[in-house]
């Protein structure tokens, strides 16, 4: 039954419940519902935008300025601002530690929330009972009964709950069909793999017909092939299902294969949500940039030169060109010439130059290849430039200290590469995709700084909303 606003024939309005809904219809920018009133037909006419309630089934996930701090005076959340819509997949994601599992708890009633707003279907739950929240959890160690079969395990909950046992039974087996488990039902956990396990602990979870799913790292236990097919598994699971579900991960190429959209967190606060592809092309912040994507994108300091129409940027005792599309991406480069800029380099923008036909020399830097990972599809060429590198931040980030002026950068090569370990190759770099940032105000003021420091994030951004232009988007198409 759906809620709504409706003109009759004679262009009388009828406002309230008791329409049940026919056909939805989409035309161009608007919906044609065809209603059905006491067994008379309305048309009602929607803008394509406007959310239309089928009132209970709207399981939106809004938060508002929420805030944690725990007993120990310790903040774990700061100001965190985040919507999920219905039926969305939303993946927090961050490094250890940065507040992923206190942010999904609160979701959850599990934590208290200390500051903000909380909304679960547009009802505020700050102090709503867990058990009173519609939602259904799945953890890490997603502990199942040993000594009670994979049937008993999945309806557990439905029977202290006090369902009939005809309901669990019917909702046990549609459960269990959708996740592959029919044959297993009376096997006890111990007899199974580990990715079955997992299934029943989802299975757990689906029989309670949330509003919302709240899933904390539940792959980490498994290995690293399982890994990858159940998160496939539950990402078209939770597609069929079509529940709103947030999930919680600091292995990002789960976030990005994974999500609708993906919330990035570092040391509890929000920076940045967007789409994976858009993580990845216009990473709002040097963390961020690092962050998503694998291997990391380098990141180096640099200096940019400008005359006329042409630009380049130097990189160590390297000066490279750089292309028109990058002077038009970040127009406000302009005001930097002569200045210290950080520029980061994704592995597929680094290439042997061998292999690219007509590329200019100024876009070529010579390095010593130090490490060579041949992988079949690609071969991952590690080397080495002489210029500063930069801490994203990011706590969990494989340090390799290897010298204060020289950084370690790594190409993905095409596999007909012939470079060899210990080479001195010509690596070309595509300029067009280079990202640019500013440092942190610590570097201005302290020209020894540079080297291993950690870049402020937070008040790198805010400097560069109002002295640097992030790169321009292409137009979304409407
Ligand atoms: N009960 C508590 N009292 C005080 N501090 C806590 C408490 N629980 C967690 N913390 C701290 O809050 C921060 C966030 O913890 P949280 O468990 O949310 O991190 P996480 O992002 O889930 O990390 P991981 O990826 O390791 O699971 C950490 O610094 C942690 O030490
Ligand atoms: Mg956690």
């Amino acid at each position: 039954m759906v809620v709504v606003e409706a003109l009759d024939g004679s262009g009388k309005l009828i406002v309230g419940g008791g329409f049940e809904r026919a056909v939805e219809q989409d035309e161009g920018l608007h919906t044609i519902l065809h209603l059905i009133h006491a067994g008379r037909r309305y048309l009602a006419v929607f803008p394509i935008a406007t959310a239309i309630g089928d009132d209970e089934s709207m399981a939106t996930i809004e938060i508002e300025g929420l805030t944690k701090i725990y007993d120990n005076g310790f903040e774990a959340i700061h100001d965190l601002n985040l919507k999920v819509a219905d039926e969305e997949f939303l993946v927090l994601v961050g490094p250890s530690g940065c507040g992923k599992s206190t942010a999904l708890r609160m979701i959850a009633g599990l934590e208290s929330i200390t500051g903000g707003t909380l909304r679960i279907a547009g009802r505020v739950m700050n102090d709503v009972e867990p058990k009173d929240r519609d939602i259904a959890m799945v953890f890490q160690n997603y502990a199942l009964y040993p000594h009670m079969t994979v049937y008993d395990n999945i309806g557990f909950a439905l029977k202290l709950a006090k369902v009939p046992k005809k309901d669990i039974d019917t909702r046990v087996r549609r459960a269990a069909a959708t996740l592959e488990l029919e044959d297993l039902l009376d096997r006890k956990p111990g007899l199974l793999s580990g990715g079955q396990r997992q299934r029943v602990a989802m299975g757990r979870a689906i029989v309670r017909q949330p509003a919302a799913f709240l899933m904390d790292e539940p792959l980490s236990n498994l290995d690293a092939k399982l890994r990858v097919q159940m998160r496939a598994e539950i990402a078209a699971l939770q597609r069929e299902l079509a529940v709103t579900t947030v999930y919680v991960t600091h292995d990002q190429i789960e976030a990005m294969t994974m999500g609708d959209r993906v919330a990035v967190l570092k040391d509890g606060r929000l920076q940045q949500v967007d789409a994976p592809q858009n993580l990845y092309d216009f990473p709002a912040n040097v963390f961020v940039g690092a962050f998503i994507g694998s291997p990391s994108m380098t990141l180096f300091e640099a200096t940019v030169r400008l005359s006329g129409h042409s630009g380049s940027v130097t990189i160590g005792s390297n000066e490279i060109g750089l292309a028109q599309e990058c002077l038009i991406k970040y127009p406000s480069l302009r005001d930097y010439d002569g200045e210290p800029v950080i520029v980061g380099i994704r592995p597929e923008d680094y290439q042997d130059a061998a292999l690219v036909p007509e590329v200019p020399e100024n876009r070529c830097i010579s390095a010593r290849v130090s490490v060579l990972e041949a992988l079949g599809s690609e071969i991952m060429v590690h080397f080495r430039i002489d210029a500063p590198s930069v801490d994203s931040g990011d706590p969990d980030a494989i340090e390799e200290k290897i010298g204060l002026d020289t950084a370690n950068a790594v190409g993905r090569f095409d596999p007909r590469s012939r470079v060899k370990l210990g080479d001195t190759v010509e690596v070309a770099i595509s300029t067009e995709n280079m990202h640019f940032s500013i440092p942190g105000p610590a570097w201005l003021s302290d020209s020894n700084a540079g080297r291993g420091r950690n870049v402020d994030v937070l008040k790198y951004r805010r400097r560069r909303d109002h002295r640097f232009d992030a790169p321009r988007r292409p137009v979304a198409r409407s």
